[in-house]
């Protein structure tokens, strides 16, 4: 089956009878048995419900894996995999990851006694180099939140010790563009929030260990945390997987456009995007993905200019997140990077005159023509 064919038909509702062609929501804490030893294979929705279950088997089939988890958000998914870790082990992670992942291995992790080390991801062997005997675990985003650098993972995993985690965060590209665990990768993470739920109507979280030992591992600190994805955003999830193709191809050609036409503009000085053949990454991207997303990160001539373009912008809506259907544009030094300190903000590019947009599936010239105003 081609992948988007496993989009829409990734999992086949097994538990009911009606022959529904949507998977059912069942909105049931708990399920009742007839005698000690019966059941159908169901308790207690903490543990595992079947409409969460569904879209854990779209995730694992879309991602390859042995088996997926689906959590209330991708922040409690993130948490989740920190619990493998004991005081005393080492994260190291990529220095340029979305400002929650940051807070929780600043401000949780370190707390529970797991130090995080932060380098350049662009470069395998800076991972390698801050190997040390503690390193149980590499995260790495790719590309990143909101300077789009992008890690080379089969290089990463070359350089890495058996036994070291290597975890992808893979919101950006969903496996639509990029499959991880091919790659060398342990653990697959997304916030199902973004392009795979993909209307802006969901939080979501997904864990996709490669395997089986890893999965049962993350099912009981799943099962006992209980951050738990709910049934209905299940069901929003899976509906949302149904369309990930056509989205995903329509808002990277949208993206392409835009960003060719930021280029143009005197205001603009610099266009981060993938599809441009002058990004550091556009031949990385293209030898261990299938595409290059949605996301472009630019910076205009001032502050002023930056901010004037939020409050200006009208079909192009000013709020946080992406990947959904509508166009968003964030201002990342006093939103999602807002807890990172000024100084290492700065030194990662992240200043104020620093715009991100997430580029929706409307007509590419809206997008453009709403810009044109925004920043003028
Ligand atoms: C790359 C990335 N990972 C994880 C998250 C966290 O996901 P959530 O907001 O669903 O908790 C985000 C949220 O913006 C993100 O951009």
């Amino acid at each position: 089956m081609r992948l988007e064919t496993t989009c829409v038909h990734a999992a086949r509702d097994a538990t009911h009878t009606t022959g529904a062609v949507a998977a059912p929501i069942y909105q049931s804490s708990t399920f009742a048995r007839d005698g000690l030893g019966d059941g159908a294979g169901y308790d207690y929705s903490r543990l595992q419900n079947p409409t969460r279950e569904h879209a854990e088997k779209i995730m694992a089939a879309l991602e390859s894996g042995a088996d997926a988890l689906g959590f209330a958000s991708g922040m409690a998914a993130i948490s989740a995999f920190a619990e493998l870790f004991a005081p005393g082990d080492g994260i190291i992670a990529s220095n340029d990851l979305y400002g929650g992942s940051i807070r929780l291995f600043e401000y949780v992790a370190r707390k529970n006694g797991v130090s995080v080390t932060y380098v350049d991801g662009t470069e395998a062997r800076n991972v390698a180099a801050a190997l040390t005997e503690r390193t149980k675990a590499v995260f790495i985003e790719t590309p990143t939140n909101p300077m789009l650098n992008v890690t080379d993972v089969a290089a990463v995993r070359a350089l890495l010790p058996d036994g070291v985690i290597l975890a992808v965060d893979n919101t950006f590209l969903t496996p639509y563009f990029l499959n991880p665990l091919a790659l060398g990768a342990d653990i697959v993470i997304h916030s199902a929030t973004k392009y795979l739920a993909g209307h802006n109507d969901t939080l979501a979280g997904f864990l996709v260990p490669k395997t089986a030992e890893l999965a049962e591992r993350l099912r009981f600190i799943q099962r006992t945390t209980g951050g738990v994805l709910a049934p209905f955003d299940a069901f929003l999830v899976a509906r949302g997987v149904k369309t990930l193709a056509v989205r995903m191809e329509k808002a990277q050609a949208n993206a392409l456009a835009v960003a060719l036409w930021l280029r143009r503009l005197p205001r603009v000085e610099i266009v981060r995007y993938l599809g441009l053949a002058e990004h550091p990454a556009h031949e990385l991207s293209k030898r261990q993905g299938r595409g290059f997303g949605s996301m472009i990160s630019f910076t205009v001539d001032s502050a002023e200019t930056a901010r004037a373009a939020l409050s200006r912008a009208k079909l192009i809506l000013f709020a946080e997140s992406l990947g959904g259907t509508e166009t968003l544009i964030t201002y990342p030094a006093t939103q999602t990077h807002a807890d990172v300190p000024e100084a290492e903000r700065a030194a990662r590019g992240i200043t104020d005159r620093l715009l991100r947009l997430s580029v929706g599936i409307e007509a590419a010239d809206d997008i453009i023509e709403d810009l044109a105003g925004a920043l003028k």
